[in-house]
């Protein structure tokens, strides 16, 4: 097998060049490659200076993570050694960045004796994000290139920064324009002589000059940043073992850290979800050569907080959006909305004014329905009733160009239905956006059974260049997300009547890492939504809560009792409401225990999600654990409910859903799969 590092001589410079498409990976063989590479520079006196380069759109990204697990691994030489023969050079060693230097990237060119970088590069250490921290000396190297608290910044948010940032804090020592390898060339050149030769760990100044109380300051500064996650405190735990130990001894700190974080599941959970999350953009059953339709201009329908957000997404990427309302009241409103939410970013640092004004010079806001006619792409963003959007997409069908992809926001009905009102069901597609559509990360791509598959290619790849996750759902009620929402709030409910408080079944939820529990999640978003509207009317709790004004968070009370900041508190008029119906009922109250929660609020999600899973409503399961984990907030060191699941045991599931049937009744009935999987000991996601 061909290497995929090569070298070659440019005068006395040795170049050590990585081709392993698509990220330049530091698999086995690329670390093999890097040693050799160094190994000949130092065996050779008419080699003075050696530059290590990556070959088509990257630097190295780092560990390959497709080997984690496997015995590849641990295939000598590792990472760590690797580093420290770069470093150990006799020759200076530049690394020359474009691209991402990421990881075990970085922690390379942190070996290396000098680093330059192309504008465009960007440098970091995401590992906390695959909840580990960066194992092959970079937690030692950083801080003592660029400082303790950038070092901690960096490796609790795995967040990059950029090249020009990079070389101000001296982690970058040369920004190149032009020709990359030419200048690192000459650069390379230009240091050959000189010694010693710089290494990143024996500096110590920058270790010397952090204030004693870096750490404290950080962890109180960040709070949100430890909740939960195990590895942004390791993280930092190995930073500050830079600051109390010598290199070597830092470093097998480290090692410690990074072998502890590897074995434990959230690891496991946060590298399943990195490929779940690349995996959901694969449809299944479209051939690899169908090509995605142009879109260079989009239409929205309706400039309601959903409308508005979604054309954000269009502007912000560039693309022209025609907004269209009923009434001018209306479309100014929408658009005022949207200034003011471009402005807030702005005064965050986000955008400039300037690109403000671009972006919102981008949109074109209209009374006129027909002005949406050279739409390559229109979202109908209007109220959730049939009727209307029917008509809606009837209107479309008489005025959309020909090949112009109709696409509907709705977030429970039937796609099927609201294609059939046109004469090119092939044109359409469900896109459900996430509210704020502007912020929330998911898109539901929903395939009706006569969406056209490259409308579906043009989805996916929308979505990618718009910075959404999207995922392929089928039509059913509420496709993924939505319909597993369903038993969740069923049972919750339910759960109130039986003798439970919405705190204790909040608490359950937040305790578990989700970012809120149902009734907080029905508060904010308001308890009203699918109210029908008629306060003599008294069927459920909700009904109840409506009738008296409790509508959530927008009405000051809800669930919750609201102050004027918005912070909640158990209410006493719920609670007297709940009663009231626990009395109707005939019910007596009982002792609920959080386990109980569990089962049948979480554990009939699994089960829901298994039925979309039996029903092809979903084409994998780690689909379902992207769409609850960018559509919902479910802690991804959980790795989604399937993953969960499967990490719980499902035989745990299904025994816990039959302890809590009786109380479930009708509402529920058990998935065949998981009953199936559970009894062959099978699990829904791979790893
Ligand atoms: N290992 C293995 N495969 C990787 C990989 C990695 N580090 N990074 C990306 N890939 C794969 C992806 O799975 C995807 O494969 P597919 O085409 O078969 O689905 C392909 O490369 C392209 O990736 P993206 O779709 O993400 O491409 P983008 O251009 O959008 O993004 C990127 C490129 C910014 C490099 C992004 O892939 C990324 O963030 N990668 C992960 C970087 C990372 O986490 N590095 C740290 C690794 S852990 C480590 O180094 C440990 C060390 O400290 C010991």
């Amino acid at each position: 097998m061909t290497s995929p590092i090569s070298t070659s001589r440019h005068g006395h410079v040795l170049v050590i060049s990585s081709a392993n498409p698509p990220v330049n990976a530091l698999g086995h063989a690329v670390r093999e490659g890097l040693v050799k590479g160094i190994e000949e520079a130092d065996g050779s006196d008419e080699i003075k200076a050696v530059v290590i380069i990556g070959e088509g759109a990257t630097f190295f990204a780092g560990a390959d993570i497709s080997e984690f697990g496997t015995p590849k691994a641990f295939a000598q030489p590792m990472l760590p050694q690797v580093v420290d023969i770069i470093e150990n050079c006799s020759k200076p060693v530049v690394a020359a960045i474009h691209g991402t230097a990421l990881g075990g990237g970085l922690e390379v060119a942190l070996a290396c004796h000098y680093r330059a970088a192309v504008a465009s590069a960007k440098l970091g250490v995401p590992e906390v994000k695959l909840g580990l921290l960066p194992g092959a000396g970079g937690t030692q190297r950083l801080p003592r290139v660029a400082g303790v608290e950038k070092a901690l910044q960096m490796t609790t948010s795995g967040n990059p920064i950029g090249a020009q940032e990079a070389f101000e804090i001296g982690l970058v020592d040369r920004m190149i324009e032009g020709d990359l390898l030419q200048h690192a060339v000459a650069y390379a050149t230009e240091v050959a002589d000189i010694r010693p030769l710089p290494k990143s760990s024996e500096r110590q100044n920058k270790i010397e000059e952090a204030s004693p109380s870096v750490f404290d300051d950080f962890v109180a500064a960040n709070p949100r940043v430890f909740k939960g996650f195990d590895a942004p405190r390791k993280n930092l735990e190995a930073v500050r073992a830079a600051t109390q130990h010598p290199y070597a001894d830092g470093v097998a700190v480290e090692r410690q850290l990074f072998m502890e974080l590897m074995s434990g599941t959230q690891a496991k959970a946060q590298q399943y979800f990195f490929f779940a999350e690349r995996k959901a953009a694969k449809i299944e059953g479209v051939d690899e050569s169908v090509r995605p339709r142009e879109i260079r201009k989009v239409g929205v329908i309706g400039a309601g907080t959903m409308g508005g957000g979604i054309s954000m997404n269009f502007l912000s990427a560039g693309i022209p959006v025609t907004i269209v309302e009923t009434a001018q009241e209306a479309l100014d409103r929408g658009t005022g909305v949207m200034l003011r939410n471009y402005e807030a970013s702005a005064k965050k640092g986000r955008f400039t004014a300037e690109q403000v004004g671009q972006m919102m010079g981008l949109l074109n806001p209209t009374l006129d329905f027909d002005a949406l006619a050279d739409c390559d792409l229109i979202i109908e963003a209007v109220f959730e009733q049939m009727e209307i959007k029917k008509d809606i997409f009837g209107r479309l069908d008489k005025i959309a160009k020909p090949g112009a992809i109709l696409a509907s926001n709705t977030s429970y009905l039937n796609v099927d239905e609201i294609a059939a009102a046109t004469n090119r069901p092939q044109d359409v597609v469900g896109l459900h956006f996430f509210s704020p559509a502007n912020v929330m990360k998911l898109l539901e791509v929903v395939r009706g059974a006569k969406t056209a598959d490259d409308v579906l290619v043009t989805a996916m790849a929308l979505a990618k260049k718009i910075k959404k996750v999207a995922v392929v759902a089928g039509v059913c009620y509420g496709f993924i997300g939505n319909r597993m929402l369903i038993p969740r709030q069923t049972e919750a409910t339910k759960l109130l009547l039986e003798g439970a408080t919405p705190a204790q079944i909040d608490k359950v939820h937040v305790d578990f890492g989700m970012p809120m529990g149902p009734f907080q999640m029905a508060d904010l978003a308001g308890v009203d939504i699918g109210w029908h509207r008629d306060p003599t009317r008294i069927e459920n709790i909700r009904d109840a809560l409506c009738a008296v004004d409790r509508w959530g968070q927008k009405k000051g009370a809800g669930f919750y009792d609201y102050d004027e900041k918005r912070r909640p508190s158990p209410s006493p008029k719920v609670q007297e409401i709940i009663e009231d119906f626990r009395a109707k009922a005939g019910v007596t109250p009982r002792a609920i225990s959080d386990e109980e929660i569990v089962q049948r609020t979480l554990y009939t999600m699994v089960n829901e999600g298994a039925k979309i899973l039996e029903e092809g409503m979903a084409q994998r399961a780690s689909d379902i654990d992207v769409v609850w984990v960018y559509g919902y907030g479910w802690p991804v060191y959980r790795g989604g409910p399937m993953h969960w699941a499967d990490a719980e045991g499902l035989g745990k599931i299904v025994d816990g859903l039959k302890a809590a049937a009786p109380h479930m009744g009708e509402d529920f009935s058990f998935s065949r799969l998981l009953l199936d999987k559970a009894e062959k000991g099978e699990k829904f996601t791979g790893r």
